[in-house]
């Protein structure tokens, strides 16, 4: 028996999807955790360091800008915590995440104008910061830099990652990349227990993370108009890039094979390995690690809607994007 169900955190199922007998894929199913994704990792870790070492205090407010997930998770821990939270989302959070947030007592502000990029982030931070200019004691949980959120992924799936492996040993982790706190603590730690393993990101045409053109994107959760200056402790050896219709196809295809409902960043990583794994000659089996950061469930709307799936595909197929200069199959970063 558990006192609350929010410390449930972590120790989710690793499940096998093997892509072939010669690369052996392991996800990581992140939707496990109790509001549902890999941010309650983040948001609880957080608000514990923080109250702990006395950052903030009971009278402190939270504020966040988030695509969905990390904004359910920190209404939730804030909310167990006693803490005030204002959450700054957009026109892409799910119906069912900013209803989840305000459920859980939260402020919640939306951003409708997109930036430059054609995504809303840009407008996301400048209202986020508008905000701590008019409020005292106010924290910025900012996913985008704060070192305190990628220790929170090196200590918990980082670290479950590293145990879990079959026999410890972890040839290639593909992750998504979004704000990139979770890329970052888990190639720390990838890193730290096994310098020879591959630390591969998963990236959208159209984000502007490891640089190539801008163009509107659709799914939450993976992407950004921004290079998040948490990356530059990162340690990622490449990218790879999918389309968000290759990324949709493909959690169809976790569902049909898997039975696997996954989100739709997971269907970005499993898109990636995918396409990664039929581009290179591999000579002894490989074990690959993945993360599936949330469940498909509310995404029933999206993802799993044909009417939006074509209009998402439509729009591609329109809005080609350049891709950063040293694109082949994959970005190698030196
Ligand atoms: C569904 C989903 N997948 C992947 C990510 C990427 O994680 P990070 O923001 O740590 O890069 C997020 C982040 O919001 C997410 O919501």
């Amino acid at each position: 028996m558990v006192s609350n169900i929010l410390n449930k955190i972590g120790n989710t199922p690793l499940v096998p999807i093997g892509l072939s007998p010669m690369v052996r894929v392991f996800a990581k199913l992140e939707f496990y955790n109790p509001t549902g994704s890999v941010k309650d990792r983040a948001a609880c870790y957080l608000l514990n360091r923080l109250l702990n070492e006395k950052i903030i205090d009971q009278d402190t407010t939270i504020i966040e800008s988030s695509s969905g997930n990390f904004g359910v998770a920190l209404s939730a821990y804030c909310k167990l915590f006693g803490l005030k939270f204002i959450c700054v989302i957009d026109e892409n959070t799910l119906p069912v995440n900013e209803m989840l947030i305000k459920l859980q007592g939260a402020e919640v502000i939306r951003i409708t104008e997109p930036d430059q990029h054609g995504g809303f982030l840009l407008n996301r931070l400048k209202k986020v910061r508008e905000i701590m200019d008019k409020t005292e004691k106010i924290y910025w949980a900012n996913q985008y830099g704060n070192p305190l959120v990628a220790a929170a992924y090196y200590n918990s799936i980082g670290k479950e990652l590293c145990l879990e492996a079959p026999r410890q040993e972890i040839d290639y982790v593909f992750l998504g990349v979004s704000s990139g706190g979770t890329i970052t603590g888990v190639s720390q730690r990838i890193k730290h227990e096994n310098p020879n393993t591959k630390v591969i990101a998963v990236d959208v045409l159209g984000s502007v993370i490891f640089g190539g053109g801008a163009k509107k994107r659709f799914i939450p959760g993976i992407g950004s108009s921004i290079t998040p200056v948490i990356l530059d402790s990162a340690k990622i050896d490449e990218v790879v890039y999918v389309s968000e219709a290759e990324s949709i196809e493909c959690c169809r295809e976790l569902l049909a094979k898997y039975n696997l409902y996954a989100g739709g960043s997971s269907g970005s990583v499993y898109a990636a390995i995918k396409k990664y794994f039929s581009e290179k000659d591999i000579y002894e089996p490989v074990n690959v690690m993945c993360v599936f950061a949330d469940s498909g469930e509310r995404y029933i709307t999206t993802i799993y809607n044909d009417t939006w799936y074509q209009k998402v595909a439509a729009y591609e197929a329109a809005h080609p994007v350049e891709l950063p200069q040293l694109y082949t199959s994959s970005l190698k970063i030196s």
